[in-house]
Order: structure tokens, then sequence, then C-alpha cells
């Protein structure tokens, strides 16, 4: 099996444990042909990502993406995502993750270190979608098409007061609460049999994680970092 427990901005969420329970509405059956590895990897970023484009972004084929914070877990699988619901996709990042986004078929790259974003991405967008959670929807607004979208991971003091604006203007603007579900971990599950691969930045050994915790809180990891609780991978 495969998925993550509950998660949201108001829960202590997460587990370094070798055994849970979870509802199995929310979880499903690991592939045989996918790696443990590559299935911790994806749950929470993947459905993340799914319900963020999909369902709130509402993003279908030929539409175009705007995505931040692609060396990140969820940026990263955004632009896989995206690309899968057939949409052009923008990828803003730096370093290494521009290549990765690349590499997952992202049409056109921004390195945030070296332009002003928003101001200089070229092109009108169909979803802005923003897991670095670095950019309000104020200063994207001129870049999104009348009834498209913007959808944020974090929600913030910027985030109400752009909701509250969104109510007099012609985009919507979301804050993802993503929820487990078995459909959308069996979409990534299927997914990951034809070929999607998970960015995985390090395994550690459930002793080290408080190391690879700072260092993620730090900055400078690429993709999804994988914890070892039983000694396995
Ligand atoms: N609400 C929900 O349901 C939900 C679900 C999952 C995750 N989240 C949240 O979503 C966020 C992203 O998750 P993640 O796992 O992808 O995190 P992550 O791996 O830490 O990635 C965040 C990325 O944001 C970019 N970034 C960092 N600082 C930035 C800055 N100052 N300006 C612009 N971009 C910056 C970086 O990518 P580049 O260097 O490439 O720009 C970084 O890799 C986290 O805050 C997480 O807690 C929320």
């Amino acid at each position: 099996m495969f998925g993550f427990l509950p998660y949201g901005p108001f829960n202590k969420q997460g587990a370094f444990a070798e055994a849970l329970i979870a509802r199995a509405d929310r979880i499903a059956e690991k592939p045989a042909a996918v790696s443990h590895q590559q299935a911790a990897a994806v749950a929470t970023a993947g459905v993340t990502a799914i319900q963020s484009l999909r369902d709130l972004g509402a993003l279908g084929k030929g539409q175009h993406v705007a995505i931040t914070g692609v060396s990140g877990g969820v940026g990263l699988l955004a632009v896989a995502v995206a690309k899968r619901l057939g949409a052009t996709v923008t990828a803003i990042g730096s370093g290494r993750g521009l290549q990765l986004a690349k590499d997952m078929g992202a049409e056109q790259l921004v390195d945030r270190t070296s332009v002003a974003v928003p101001g200089s991405v070229n092109g009108k967008f169909d979803v802005v979608f923003d897991p670095a959670a670095a950019y309000r929807w104020a200063t994207w607004k001129p870049s999104i098409n009348p009834k498209g979208h913007y959808v944020t991971t974090l929600p913030s003091m910027g985030f109400a007061v752009d909701k509250l604006a969104s109510l007099f203007a012609s985009t919507g603007v979301h804050f993802v609460n993503v929820k487990g579900r078995s459909a959308d971990l069996q979409l990534l599950g299927r997914w990951l049999t034809e070929g999607l691969h998970v960015h995985v930045d390090h395994v550690v050994d459930i002793r080290d994680v408080a190391r690879s915790i700072a260092r993620l809180q730090k900055g400078g990891v690429v993709g999804r970092i994988v914890v070892d609780v039983l000694g396995k991978f």
C-alpha cells in the first residue's frame, strides 16, 4: 500500500514509523512494478499536484500553466502532472530543478534568481500554481486569462486579502488542502508504471532524519527525500 496521513496547515502531520493506521479510502495498493521508494516519494506531492491543477485549476488539454518552486517535491511533480493533463508548462525555479523540469517536458524555463517573477515571465496563463508560496495572486493577476485560476499551497494574510479581492475579479484564487484519495493515488501508480520518475534527492536512514530535515529547511534539496524506516532501501 502507499499514501499519506491526513495533511493540513492546522494539524500535526506525518510520521516516521514501522506501522500505522490509515483509512482504506485514503490509500492505494502499490503496483508490483513500482518500487517502495518511488511510491513513497510520489504520494503527498503527487496528489497535491493533481488536486491543485486538475481539481482547483481545472487545467486541461491545450491550456498554459505557470508552476513555481520546480526544485521542490510538489513543483517538480506538478510539471509531470500538467504534461499528463495535456497542458503547456512554464517552469519557474532555480538551478538543477529547472533542468529536471525540462526533462519532465516543461516548454519554457524561468530562472527566478536572474529575472523578476512574475514581471519578466512571458505569456498569459490559464493556471498559475505556486507551490513555492512565494508570489501573490495580486502580482500574477495581469498574466492570468479571464476565468483562469491561481492556486497556492500555504494560507497567509496576503492570500486572505487576495481571496476577498478575487470575489470582484474573473479569476479563481484557491488554497489547496490535499486529501488522501485512493483514486488519485491509483492514477499516480499507473503513471509510475508508464514511466513517470520521481526525482529523489537522497534516501536517509531513520536515524539520520534530523540532518535531512535541517538540510530541507536550509534549502538546496531537489525533489523528494525518502526516509528509510526499515533499512530496506
Ligand atoms: N496545503 C497542502 O495541502 C500542501 C500539500 C503539500 C505541500 N504543501 C506545502 O507546499 C510547499 C511546497 O512543498 P514542497 O514539498 O514542494 O517543498 P520544498 O521541497 O521545500 O520546495 C519548495 C521550493 O520552493 C522554491 N523556493 C524556496 N524559496 C523560495 C523563494 N524565496 N522564492 C521563490 N521560490 C522559492 C524552491 O524551488 P526553486 O529554487 O526551484 O524555485 C524550493 O525547492 C511547502 O510549504 C509545503 O508545506 C502544502
